[in-house]
Parts: C-alpha cells; structure tokens; sequence
C-alpha cells in the first residue's frame, strides 16, 4: 500500500485554547510566546504518545519488586526548532523531551519570492542511524521552509518516516507539497487553514509568528 502523509490534528481544549489566544491580533509578545509555548508542549505531547521509545524492565519499590517502563535513552532522538519562530514551541516540547540533542536551523522567507533563505545551519554532517527528529516551525504556509529542512534532514541520513513535525497552522497548498514529496512524513498541527494571501501569509492565520513572538513587528 502506497505510504501517504499523516495529518493529525488533536482535538484537545487546551490546544483551541491557546491557539485561539495565538490567533487574536491584540495578543502581545509576551503572551503570544506563553500560547506558543503550551502549544509546544501539548503539540509535543500529542506526538509523541506512540514515538517515544521505551524499555521494560522492573523496579524495587519500597515494598517490593514492580514492572516498569522507562522512555529508552539508548535510542538517538533529536529536536530541529526552525528559527525564529520554532523557537517559541520548542520552549514548551523540552519540557517533555530532556534528553533530546537540540540543532537549530535559521531559516528566513524572501518577502518577494517566498523562498527560504538558510542563515543559520548547525546540523550534523550526518545523524546516527534510527535518529527519531521533532521538527517544530509553528507556521506551514507554501511549505517552502519545511521542505528545505526536511531535505537538509534526509540528506543527512534521516529516515521521514522518523520525523514528527509540530505545526500551529498548516495551509492546504503545503500539505500538497509536503504528501508528494515526503509521504512517510507525518504532522501535528493545531488547524489546518483555509488557503493563503497574496503575500503567502496563512488565512485566517495569525499573521508572522517569528514577528509576533519576538515583538518585531
Ligand atoms: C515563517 C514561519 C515559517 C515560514 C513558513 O518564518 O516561522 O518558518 O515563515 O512559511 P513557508 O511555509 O511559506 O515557508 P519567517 O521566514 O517569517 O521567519 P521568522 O520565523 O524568523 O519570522
Ligand atoms: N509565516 C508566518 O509567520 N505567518 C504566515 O502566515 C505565513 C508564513
């Protein structure tokens, strides 16, 4: 059977909650950053539910011998928070993923053409075997920048089939391009919008998340 894109979007209060804060337009930077942050957090924890590894084994309680479970260090797990604005979600998933290697990818869109410009790369020359990867970029517009990512990532022995990507909203035309280009991929997002701009910007949106949360605007 023919692998296709996996798209879930959670229907959790919490994640409608902060996204709808996200979303409002008199929000400011500083609890746009907190509504990002939940976002990660729950986004994240959504995600990893049937991902993280873990290892059997037993465990002496005060009273006496238990069965237990533990997330398994052994297995190689690493974060990409594309800047700026991954960076906002990420705060909130390493509160749930302490032990994963964190390598931030700069990527920045041109405002004419819409193509990702690459400032800051400090990826590995090469991920270990069986790397699980949590990508995190809360907007997923014409998905330029997450496909420049995603191709940096497999060029670098990344299986798709090993990457979460943490989204707040997605829009149509990216998810296109993403299934036809990586269909073992699989997406968590708190929307899916109904299209874009002229100016690529996701509608309804919530207009530019590294602006927003970074208080550039
Ligand atoms: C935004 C956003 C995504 C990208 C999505 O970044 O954070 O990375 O745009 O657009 P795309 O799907 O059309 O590529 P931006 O380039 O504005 O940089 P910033 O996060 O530093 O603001
Ligand atoms: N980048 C953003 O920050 N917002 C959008 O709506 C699209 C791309």
């Amino acid at each position: 059977m023919a692998l296709q894109l996996r798209i879930y979007v959670p229907p959790h209060p919490l994640i409608k909650h902060w996204l709808a804060v996200a979303r409002d337009h008199g929000t400011p930077p500083v609890l746009f950053r907190a509504a990002m942050k939940e976002l990660g957090r729950w986004l994240t924890y959504e995600a990893v539910r049937d991902w993280l590894p873990t290892v059997d084994t037993t465990v002496q309680t005060p009273l006496g011998d238990c069965e237990a479970t533990f997330v398994n260090p052994e297995v190689p797990m690493a974060a990409v928070p594309i800047l700026r604005a991954g960076l906002a979600l990420w705060e909130g998933a390493q509160e749930l993923l302490p032990l994963a290697s964190v390598y931030h990818l700069g990527l920045v869109r041109d405002e004419q053409t819409l193509t990702p410009h690459c400032y800051l790369n400090k990826l590995p020359p090469q991920f270990a075997p069986q790397t699980q990867v949590l990508v995190l970029d809360p907007m997923v517009a014409t998905g330029g920048s997450l496909l420049a990512a995603l191709a940096e990532l497999v060029q670098r022995g990344v299986d798709p089939a090993l990457i979460r990507v943490i989204a707040v909203v997605a829009a149509p035309p990216a998810l296109q391009a993403l299934s036809t280009a990586y269909p073992a991929l699989t997406l968590y997002s708190a929307m899916i919008d109904t299209g874009l701009n002229a100016q690529g910007y996701i509608l309804p949106g919530l207009g530019d998340a590294g602006d927003r949360a970074f208080g550039t605007l």
